[in-house]
């Protein structure tokens, strides 16, 4: 099994329940946004032995040697770009990188002969819902290049299957948060942080003076935005049940990893309050541009065709979160 992006944040929590399901793994990740460190965690808690390749997806030749010398099964391939801010400003990078690097990845898996691939789509396909929760068949409406990117692969694998030369399975996720319970592999980007959670917690080290709260306005029922946060730990393991499920579904289908819940940011600054037990330095600020007042996810269909659902709590990712985080930069947990 080849997790490309294999020590991001989502693709080195994966590869540590790969691991621990007992499949090969091997890592490539250009570093970009990730530490070469993460690689020996990821082995340590997954229990096997994951070698890093330091490799840009979009290096086709040096994927399909990888994919032919450990006669790859699968590819999980989680590698790209995922800031929306960064993605209206910088267009044919995310283009280039996102779906470049998923040609690239497809004509690697061809040359190997490799069948099989989960991606790493996302919630932002939806754009703004007509309603919540949002089931797959829902109007597919990207509002900003990142997502425009993630609903062009999902097209492209749909094509690819189409064509008899792959099966795929898009993830679409929702909002992932957490950390693997240990506290030794979580969120770190190596750039400004755009996301809520990352941004909580740098507000509560000190990195950060105050959380801007984009937004109280909304018609929610305390006025803040609504997400669907899904414990990073819960949408590693959704991997692990569609990579078993390639013989049971079509050979292109796109499906919500959520958790059907959701949460306001003033709900999520509580939680992480009542973990660390004092308040957060927050105020609100004016919406931020192109956000959406409410996303959740309908997770029937993940239930139905993985027998998966998310079981972890609100509580359960701010506390992995900050455990994690506490414990890089050394504050007592
Ligand atoms: C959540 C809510 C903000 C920061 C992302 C991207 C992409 C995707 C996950 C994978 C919003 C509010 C945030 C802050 C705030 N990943 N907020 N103050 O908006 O769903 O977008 O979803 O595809 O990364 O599409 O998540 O974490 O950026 O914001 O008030 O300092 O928190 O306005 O309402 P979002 P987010």
């Amino acid at each position: 099994m080849v997790v490309t992006g294999g020590t991001g944040f989502v693709g080195s929590h994966v590869a540590v329940e790969l691991l621990a399901a007992g499949a090969d793994v091997v890592l490539v990740d250009n570093l970009a946004n990730s530490a070469p460190s993460v690689a020996d965690e990821v082995s340590a808690l997954g229990g096997g032995t994951a070698p890093l390749y330091e490799v840009d997806v979009c290096d086709t030749e040096a994927l399909t040697k990888i994919f032919a010398e450990y006669g790859t099964d699968a590819v999980v391939h989680c590698a790209g770009l995922k800031a929306v801010a960064e993605s209206v400003s910088e267009p044919v990078r995310y283009w280039d990188v996102n779906v470049g690097g998923a040609v690239s990845v497809l004509q690697a898996m061809a040359s190997a002969g490799v069948h099989d691939i989960v991606f790493s789509s996302s919630a932002t396909v939806y754009g703004n819902p007509d309603q919540v929760p949002i089931a797959e068949d829902a109007a597919l409406r990207p509002a900003n290049p990142y997502g425009q990117t993630k609903l062009a692969v999902e097209q492209l694998l749909q094509h690819a299957a189409a064509a008899g030369g792959c099966r795929a399975i898009s993830l679409r996720y929702f909002n992932p948060v957490g950390a693997h319970p240990s506290g030794r592999i979580g969120e770190l980007p190596n750039d400004v942080p755009n996301n809520l959670m990352p941004r909580l917690l740098d507000v509560a080290t000190g990195a950060m003076d105050v959380l801007p709260v984009w937004g109280n306005d909304y018609a929610t029922p305390d006025g803040t935005a609504i997400r669907d946060y899904l414990h990073v730990c819960d949408l590693a393991v959704g991997h692990v049940a569609a990579l078993a499920a390639f013989d049971r579904v079509p050979a292109s289908t796109a499906v919500n990893l959520g958790t059907g819940q959701g949460h306001s940011v003033l709900e999520v600054i509580a939680a992480l309050e009542g973990v660390i037990g004092h308040e957060l330095p927050v105020r609100i600020a004016e919406r931020r541009s192109g956000d959406v007042p409410a996303t959740v996810a309908d997770p029937s269909l993940a239930e139905h065709l993985f027998g998966w659902r998310a079981d972890r709590t609100l509580h359960a990712m701010v506390r992995d979160a900050w455990h994690h985080r506490a414990r890089v930069v050394g504050i007592p947990f």
